[in-house]
């Protein structure tokens, strides 16, 4: 068979157009017929929905067009009539909604070919009787649909028609059903399912009901809202003859189940109760309930504020038949407390849920739970009871519960650790929404099996003592402080917590720990947390966030910093969250969206919410996240509308995605032509810089090097070829000193032989040329560098010239200066041209102060001035 194609109603539009029907307000137009040849281009139609419409009659050939035609749906359309043929060509269909019609008998067998049909539905038509044909017929029914008609009796003459139907649905809900008339349901082939919901049944007619199901093959009957206000030992006894697995008495206003009621019912499973108001249980009322896996005792018994009656009474041991229940809802009752034997027997039970159950629970004991001591319980909800203390050993009997929610209390103690004792196998603590919690070193010691704890407006404190309460809980993965208004964490904290995916912080006050101001430097708490993958810090005042502070965090996946203080965010902040699928930075002060701060977050985001920030929609802050946004496939909702330019004043209200960009393409050149004009400027800068201060130094090392080049080789004096071994330049005020330390030198050591003017010139023949060739004759020249010496023009103008081209010319080390007095470089420059960097250090000798240290510059110096 080629593939078959649905093809419902609204995408037949164009070829429905000419019988439609148009309301006179125009705008609403619907269906009247469904004319046949109008199908037959439709021929592998399979469902066919023209509900809500005004289809007043079928055409029998719509289904010789369409003889694929599995499904129709006609409901909320105005038939009224179905005769034999109208479905006589509908030999394929497997379901028939015709609800909400107004067909009020059936003649005849409308319905006789239907030998595939599963489901009939003709619920809400004006039906007075069930009688849907005069012979056997549907053979292939599991779901009859006839609630909300005018059935008054169930009669077995006009149920006869399904003689050979095994119904697993019967429903006969919002009827008026006043009579079930002997053999009734025995004239079905097999009924499993019977649903008599909305029906003012009452108890006699109830039990009445029973009875004649008995020897059924029925397995749920649902009686819910029948006026059943109380049960008796008889009630249900009809059922003895059954395999009833499921009963529904909920929404029933019943107040008393006598004791033994429900013996008849050795199969049950599944017994809902909800909804009632039954007054007391008694240690006999649920005694047969030997196969009840499913108990829903939700809001069963009466409510304070609702009945003026005192409080329901609940014998201990009532539960004590119920061996196979696994599951027991008992939520929204106004219970006193549990007594000592409230549960026991229940050695099933798996599931409990206790959420606003009792009045009068405000201290979990050691003994509460004594009952439950025998039950593999899983999972006990707690929620909503008020309690406000959880005494030691209180969970010590449920070795094997994984989930413990006891949120939304008034608990408010101080966590010693020993609340949890026991609870070996725990999975979950869901602790939020109570009065506050003290934690100590201790406090989750005995449950290191935790996977989740929850802690949300607990009005947490200690959270930052150490060893870190959390410490002992390395298979940690969800961790919710959430709303704790916490300001003090420590790096401590979530150490070791490896595990941790899931880490809410939100609604607390954390801006300083990331402050640089903060005295020791911002608190790195996410530090080691290599598997989280969510993290919630919405709400924290944040301002700041430290550079580093994600690093490593390779599996975040969805970051949430909405409604903080972030404008400026470091550059690499994001730099290890390239798998990130979720960001959230709503609400901040973020004025400008950069390429080196977002561009390798956003690269794999799925969704990001950035709205409601003051943007600065100008070229440098939001043209890469326009361009951006133009072209990413990633969900950033309410775009046009919540991402609007605050800055500058003329753009302020301007969506920013209106922003154009094209004004920005020039900035690009633009920029590296800036550059490249700063980097001439700066280096010219620096070149002037230079030259202005380093500029004889440059000068000096060029001459220098020039000479050299050009062949004025250094001579490296040869010993003999001088005649002195240095010539001194003084001043003439000087000359006493000189004599004084140079005579003395040359006497002790008959191979050193200074030129000293005063001395070696011939009187009166002190002139330049003489003291050009003697500077030529000497191995070195030395300096003796007094204020008197930078006052003396002779020197100034010619020695020192002579001097330095002869240092030029032959060897920088043979200029010596000897600085009897502190004369600043500038100073001798000034004078003499001459600066302390253009010579060896060697070269430079100061005259010591303390006179124990002459002995010592002697040495010094006659080491320096021989060859
Ligand atoms: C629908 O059928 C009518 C006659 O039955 C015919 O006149 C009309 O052209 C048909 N319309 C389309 C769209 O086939
Ligand atoms: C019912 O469908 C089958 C194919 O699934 C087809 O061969 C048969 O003719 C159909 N019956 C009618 C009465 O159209
Ligand atoms: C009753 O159903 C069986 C199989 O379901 C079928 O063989 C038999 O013909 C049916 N009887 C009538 C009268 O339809
Ligand atoms: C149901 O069947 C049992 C035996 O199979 C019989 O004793 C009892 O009378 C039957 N009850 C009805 C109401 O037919
Ligand atoms: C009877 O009710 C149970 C519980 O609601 C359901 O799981 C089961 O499918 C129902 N059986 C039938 C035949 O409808
Ligand atoms: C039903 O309860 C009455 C007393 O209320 C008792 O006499 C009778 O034996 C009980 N019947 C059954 C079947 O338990
Ligand atoms: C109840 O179930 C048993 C075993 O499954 C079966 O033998 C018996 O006939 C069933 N009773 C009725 C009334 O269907
Ligand atoms: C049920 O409670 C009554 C008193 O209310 C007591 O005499 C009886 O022993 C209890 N039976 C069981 C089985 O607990
Ligand atoms: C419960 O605690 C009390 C003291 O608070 C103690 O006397 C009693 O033995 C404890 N009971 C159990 C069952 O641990
Ligand atoms: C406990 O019950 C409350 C109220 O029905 C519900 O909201 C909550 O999800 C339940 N907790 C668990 C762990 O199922
Ligand atoms: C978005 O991209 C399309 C081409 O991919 C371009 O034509 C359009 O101008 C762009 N819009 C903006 C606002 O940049």
């Amino acid at each position: 068979m080629s593939q078959s194609v649905p093809y419902h109603i609204s995408s037949l539009w164009g070829l429905l157009s000419l019988w439609m029907l148009c309301t006179s307000s125009g705008n609403k137009c619907t269906i009247k017929r469904l004319p046949p040849a109008n199908f037959t281009r439709y021929s592998r139609l399979t469902v066919l929905d023209g509900g809500f419409n005004t289809i007043s009659k079928l055409e029998p050939e719509l289904c010789q067009s369409l003889p694929l035609l599995k499904v129709l749906n006609l409901q909320h359309n105005e038939l009224s009539q179905l005769s034999d043929k109208t479905f006589v060509f509908c030999m394929n269909l497997t379901e028939l909604h015709l609800m909400s019609n107004s067909i009020q008998k059936i003649q005849n067998n409308p319905f006789k070919n239907q030998k595939n049909l599963i489901k009939l539905d003709l619920s809400h038509n004006g039906l007075k009787s069930t009688k849907l044909g005069t012979q056997l017929q549907l053979q292939n029914l599991q779901e009859l649909l006839l609630s909300k008609n005018k059935i008054q009796a169930l009669k077995s003459e006009e149920l006869a028609f399904l003689g050979n139907s095994s119904l697993k649905k019967l429903e006969l809900s919002s009827n008026l059903i006043k009579e079930f008339s002997p053999g009734c349901f025995h004239a079905i082939g097999q009924l499993f399912g019977l649903f008599l919901n909305n029906a003012q049944l009452g108890p006699s007619l109830i039990e009445k009901l029973c009875l004649e199901l008995s020897n059924t093959s029925i397995q749920n009957l649902s009686l819910s809202n029948s006026q059943l206000n109380r049960i008796s030992n008889r009630t249900l006894l009809g059922l003895k003859h059954t395999n009833l697995t499921m009963l529904d008495l909920s929404h029933n206003n019943l107040n008393m189940i006598d004791d033994d009621s429900f013996v008849w019912l050795p199969h049950l499973k599944y017994l809902f109760l909800e909804y009632n108001n039954i007054v007391h249980l008694s240690n006999h009322s649920f005694y047969g309930l030997f196969n009840v896996r499913h108990l829903n005792l939700k809001r069963s018994f009466p409510k304070q504020s609702v009945s003026l009656t005192s409080l329901p009474k609940i014998d201990d041991f009532s539960f004590q038949w119920l061996r196979c229940l696994e599951y027991l809802n008992m939520e929204d009752n106004d219970i006193p407390s549990i007594k000592r034997n409230m549960f026991t027997g229940l050695i099933n039970l798996r599931y409990l849920s206790l959420s606003n159950s009792f009045t009068n629970l405000r201290t979990l004991k050691n003994e509460t739970f004594s009952s439950l001591a025998h039950s593999p319980l899983l999972i006990l909800n707690l929620t909503k009871n008020k309690i406000s203390k959880i005494e030691s050993d209180a969970f010590s009997w449920l070795g094997s519960l994984e989930v413990l929610d006891i949120g939304i209390n008034e608990i408010g103690q101080e966590l010693t650790g020993q609340e949890w004792r026991g609870l070996e196998n725990i999975f979950e603590i869901y602790l939020s929404y109570n009065k506050y919690l003290q934690l100590t070193s201790n406090s989750f010691a005995l449950v290191p099996s935790l996977q989740r704890l929850m802690l949300r407006r607990v009005a947490l404190k200690n959270v930052d003592i150490s060893p870190s309460p959390f410490h002992p809980l390395h298979d940690l993965t969800i961790l919710d402080l959430s709303n704790n208004n916490l300001a003090n964490i420590n790096e401590e904290m979530l150490e070791g917590l490896e595990k941790l995916e899931v880490l809410d912080l939100q609604h607390n006050n954390l801006a300083r720990l990331w402050k640089q101001a903060n005295p020791g430097g911002p608190v790195h708490f996410l530090k080691g947390l290599s598997h989280l993958h969510t993290l919630n810090l919405e709400s924290n005042g944040l301002d700041e966030i430290p550079e580093g502070v994600f690093k490593n965090l390779f599996q975040l996946k969805s970051i949430n910093l909405a409604l903080n203080n972030l404008n400026v965010l470091p550059q690499s902040v994001f730099d290890d969250q390239v798998s990130l699928k979720s960001l959230n930075l709503q609400k901040n002060l973020i004025t400008s969206v950069e390429k080196k701060v977002f561009g390798p977050v956003f690269k794999n985001l799925s969704n990001l919410d950035m709205s409601f920030n003051p943007f600065d929609c100008t070229c440098e802050s939001i043209a890469w996240f326009v361009n951006w946004i133009n072209k990413t496939r990633t969900n950033i909702s309410e775009l046009s509308s919540h991402y609007l330019c605050n800055t500058p004043p003329q753009y302020h209200g301007f969506s920013v995605r209106l922003f154009d960009t094209s004004s920005c393409k020039d900035s690009a050149p633009f920029e590296l032509l800036f550059m490249i004009n700063t980097s001439f400027l700066l280096l010219f800068i620096f070149i002037v810089l230079l030259i202005h201060f380093e500029g004889w130094r440059i000068s000096f090392y060029w001459n220098v090097s020039v000479h050299r080049i050009l062949g004025f080789k250094e001579i490296d004096g040869q010993p003999e070829q001088f005649e002195y071994t240095a010539y001194i330049i003084h001043a003439y005020k000087d000359r006493d000193w000189v004599w004084e330390h140079f005579s003395s030198m040359e006497e002790e050591d008959p191979s050193i032989k200074f030129c000293l003017e005063e001395r070696d010139f011939q009187a009166g023949v002190l002139g330049l040329e003489a003291i050009v060739n003697s500077i030529k004759r000497s191995r070195k020249i030395i300096f003796v560098i007094t204020q008197h010496l930078l006052k003396d023009p002779l020197c100034k103008r010619f020695k020192v010239h002579h001097a330095v081209q002869q240092a030029i010319e032959q060897n920088l080390d043979s200029i010596i200066l000897i600085f009897l007095e502190n004369i600043p470089d500038y100073k001798l420059n000034h004078a003499l041209c001459l600066r302390r960097g253009m010579f060896k250090s060697r070269c430079i000798f100061y005259w010591p102060v303390h006179k124990e240290r002459i002995e010592a510059f002697h040495h010094k110096l006659v080491k320096c001035i021989q060859p």
